[in-house]
């Protein structure tokens, strides 16, 4: 028998799969296909203060092994999350969720968390990740988690909200993201959550014309797994809290490999896009991989 229990930030889940942010929705649309309380916890699609139709279309392009995207942080906005997601996902899930919180100023990301903390549907949220991460938008997002100082300022508008766990998640779109995560983790942090998408870009040869009308967007998927194990690695090193490792990973042995380097859960994105099942997969198959390398529990 292997364990597969792990303490996120004080609470144990069942096991570390987690599905990531704008990849499983609010949950309740995978439960039509599954039971998904078989899973660790889910991060629920990046939310905002207002309503966001996101950016124009075509937002998504085919990569070998990955694919780029440029949603832009579509969302209903928080009072409906409260009002209409929540609600349906507590018919179906009996776990903490986690809630992907994003913003275009502190004040943003600090409404946000306040309005969801304080609200009748508080008791379902688990954690809170806060996304300074995103590249896909303009004037917000990326641009706090790729300066130490403004990622702090981020933690510092958040922490004193909640007395839940406060997971920063990490922009790679850095040169060290070592120093954005010990500037979160001295701001009084829980947690470090990375990676988010790479930044990149295609080119439609007939057209000479950006494939994505946001012309760039966030790359993800298993070809950018290696790069994500490095960071979580060495971020993992760099500081003393909790590490979730992202980016690219599709099967229970990935798992494992990003448990190794360091991350105490994982979350699972773009799998989830190419295989709904995908995460459940994961979770099915984590024990026989666990037997299979000798490990008992984590
Ligand atoms: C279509 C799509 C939408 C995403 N939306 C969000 C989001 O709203 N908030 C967030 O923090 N990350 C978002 N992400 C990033 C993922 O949560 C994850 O960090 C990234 O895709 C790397 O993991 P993967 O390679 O397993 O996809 C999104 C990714 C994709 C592919």
């Amino acid at each position: 028998m292997v364990d597969t229990r792990v303490d996120l930030c004080g609470i144990t889940i069942d096991n570390p799969v987690i599905p990531a942010s704008g990849t499983f929705g609010y949950g309740h649309e995978f439960a039509e296909l599954y039971d998904i309380n078989c899973l660790g916890t889910f991060s629920f699609k990046g939310t905002t203060l207002d309503p966001r139709f996101g950016n124009e279309t075509p937002r998504i392009a085919e990569c070998p092994s990955g694919m780029l995207n440029a949603v832009g942080l579509q969302n209903p906005g928080v009072d409906d999350v409260i009002r209409e997601e929540l609600p349906k996902l507590e018919r179906v899930f009996h776990k903490p969720v986690m809630a992907n919180v994003s913003g275009f100023s502190t004040d943003e990301y600090a409404e946000v968390v306040k309005r969801l903390d304080r609200s009748s549907m508080s008791d379902m949220i688990g954690w809170y990740e806060i996304n300074i991460s995103c590249p896909n938008v303009h004037g917000g997002g990326m641009s706090f988690g790729t300066d130490p100082k403004m990622a702090a300022e981020v933690v510092k508008a958040v922490r004193w909200i909640t007395d839940k766990p406060v997971i920063m998640k990490l922009s790679p779109n850095v040169t060290d993201i070592t120093e954005i995560a010990k500037a979160c983790e001295a701001e009084g942090a829980d947690g470090i959550s990375l990676i988010n998408t790479l930044m990149g870009m295609r080119f439609d040869l007939r057209t000479r014309k950006p494939l994505l009308a946001n012309v760039t967007g966030g790359l993800s998927g298993p070809a950018v797994f290696p790069v994500a194990l490095r960071m979580v690695y060495q971020t993992a090193k760099a500081v003393k809290i909790p590490v979730i490792g992202m980016g690219g990973i599709s099967s229970a042995e990935d798992v494992l490999e990003m448990m190794m380097a360091g991350a105490v859960a994982v979350e699972v994105g773009a799998a989830n896009l190419v295989d709904p099942y995908a995460s459940r997969n994961i979770v099915r198959d984590l024990p026989e991989a666990m037997k299979k390398y000798g490990i008992s529990s984590f």
